[in-house]
């Protein structure tokens, strides 16, 4: 893919990955990605915002031949999918500096081989002078490093995002053209990576406030020529509300548990709540991760498997610790054998989840009528808490 152009003096560098499937050797992307770099031109200075995963270096190299000057490389994160091919970027431009936070440097120093003297540090909302262009540097900690930033273009009303914003899609599309796509792969975004800073994320998103914005670059996926469609859909994720939804996900070995899950969801739907059930035997943990950004609440389903829950169901819950979602409520359904610990095993593995534990319903052997009751009740209590937080 050559260089495209977003504005008379700012292009769209970078490359497109077609064929990735995971990221960090944990996270499907079922639309592969983009590493998105831009190039803007001052009067005066040249600047390189971001570059691209080492694999994929030779794209922005190529690009970069008919460039013949590059005065600064802006790492606004120092993960290695923006910043890995920034040591090839320095040893074209000689004369180049990296700009990026003060915890950025550290960080990159770690990460690359990037001499001290190659860089320079700006504070949050230090400015950066091109000749007729501005470029003013906001520091968004935890989206979804310790040290990320953005930068605003305000000659040309443009925010450069980098991972916040960001959609795992591949696409030539250079803005985006299919919303309802996009806010599928932003949501899965958000909650992979984002989710577990959530209230921080609300803080940086204040901080955008007041300036005018025609255009969002993220440095994944595609441009976002309305920013309020990603800004809203954020603000909505990131909001301390839960919806009127229950995540299910489950694994049966020999249908106990099937049965009771079914007979749950059934029950909740009855109540007037969306149920999301998913089979971890089968289901792409990034659709789990959606759900969780929405849920009020999580019930697991497991079997026993010796003392302890079902080994899918140990990640699941440990998945769900680390994302920290916003459900207020949780409970366990499953069936055992002899005897189990799989409430106090699953309870001991998400510390992190704020949440009132309702009932469980644990049952010995196949579901019975008595055992059918229960899961009545749980679903009535699940309606119940949620018509109290004013959901249903
Ligand atoms: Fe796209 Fe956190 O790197």
């Amino acid at each position: 893919m050559k260089a495209r152009q977003i504005r008379e003096r700012v292009h769209w560098l970078g490359a497109v990955d077609w064929d990735r499937r995971l990221f960090d050797s944990l996270i499907p992307l079922p639309d592969g990605t983009s590493y998105n770099a831009y190039l803007v031109r001052g009067s005066e200075k040249t600047v390189l915002l971001d570059s691209v995963d080492p694999p994929m270096a030779d794209v922005l190299m190529f690009q970069l031949e008919s460039v013949p000057h590059i005065d600064y490389v802006v790492a606004h994160h120092a993960e290695q999918d923006h910043s890995g091919a920034i040591p090839q970027v320095l040893q074209k431009y000689p004369g180049a500096q990296v700009v990026t936070t003060p915890k950025g440097k550290e960080m990159l120093a770690d990460l690359l081989p990037i001499p001290a003297e190659r860089f320079v540090t700006v504070d949050d909302g230090e400015t950066l002078s091109l000749g007729d262009r501005t470029l003013e540097f906001i520091h968004t900690p935890w989206v979804h490093w310790p040290e990320t930033m953005v930068t605003y273009l305000p000659q040309e009303r443009i925010l450069f995002s980098c991972d916040f914003f960001g959609s795992h899609v591949a696409t030539t599309d250079l803005y985006v053209t299919d919303e309802a796509r996009v806010y599928e792969a932003a949501k899965r975004y958000y909650a992979e990576i984002m989710m577990p800073f959530r209230k921080i994320i609300r803080k940086n998103l204040d901080k955008l406030e007041g300036r005018a914005i025609d255009l969002i670059a993220p440095s994944h996926g595609p441009i976002y020529d309305r920013p309020a469609f990603i800004v809203d859909a954020y603000r909505e994720w990131v909001a301390d509300a839960p919806q009127n939804v229950v995540v299910l996900p489950y694994i049966s070995m020999h249908g106990s548990t099937r049965r009771m899950v079914e007979y749950l969801v059934s029950a909740l739907a009855e109540r007037g709540v969306t149920v999301h059930q998913f089979d971890l035997a089968v289901t792409d943990i990034g659709k789990l991760a959606i759900t969780l950004v929405d849920a009020a609440t999580i019930v697991i389903g497991t079997p026993t498997v010796h003392r302890g829950p079902h080994p899918s169901v140990f990640y699941a819950a440990h998945l769900a610790n680390a994302l920290r979602p916003k459900a207020r409520f949780a409970s366990i359904v499953g069936s055992y054998g002899w005897s189990s610990q799989a409430v106090e095993q699953i309870a001991g593995l998400i510390p992190n989840l704020d949440v009132e534990v309702l009932a469980p319903v644990l049952v010995k052997g196949f579901p019975r009528a008595a055992d059918f009751q229960a899961l009545e009740e749980l679903a009535a209590a699940i309606a119940q808490k949620h018509a109290e937080l004013g959901l249903a």
